[in-house]
């Protein structure tokens, strides 16, 4: 399976960024630690943008090019009209992703404008999450093929 793994706005600072929030590893280390979990089971492309407009056009050429995607939006979970059609104009399975518990933190965070429209969210195990996502990711790509 070809996967995306869309990483949003702030998360290229991960490693420097609030380290007790969102862990010591840097986004390449996560790049590289999703890369090696998929093994054989899938090939990861990676993207990360801090524009809005970016990440919409990374879905928009995701269609038809890629099974799925792993997508941390960052903030813009919380306030993105246009992701979420971006997301839905697609028609790919995507994976809401977050390191942290976006639920045990500000009001602000307890609300996505995403998830309604995604396969599944999953938040709170640090780099782990990525794993998990993709996990339930391919899980789902394998039982739609057979
Ligand atoms: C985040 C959670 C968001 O609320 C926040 O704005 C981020 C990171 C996470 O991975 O925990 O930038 O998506």
């Amino acid at each position: 399976h070809d996967v995306l793994l869309l990483n949003g706005p702030n998360l290229n600072m991960l490693g420097v960024r609030e380290p007790e929030v969102y862990g010591a590893d840097t986004l390449q280390d996560i790049v590289a630690k999703v890369t090696a979990h998929a093994g054989d089971r899938a090939v990861i492309s990676h993207v990360q943008s801090n524009h809005e407009g970016e990440l919409v056009e990374a879905l928009h050429a995701a269609h038809g090019t890629r099974a799925g995607v792993v997508f941390n939006p960052g903030a813009y979970t919380h306030t993105s009209v246009a992701l979420r059609d971006a997301i839905s104009a697609c028609g790919l399975p995507v994976v809401e992703t977050h390191l942290s518990n976006v639920h045990a933190r500000e009001e602000f965070r307890h609300r996505s404008l995403l998830a309604g429209v995604c396969l599944g969210v999953v938040a709170g195990f640090g780099w782990r999450s990525y794993t998990v996502a993709l996990d339930g990711l391919l899980a789902h790509l394998d039982a739609v093929a057979s």
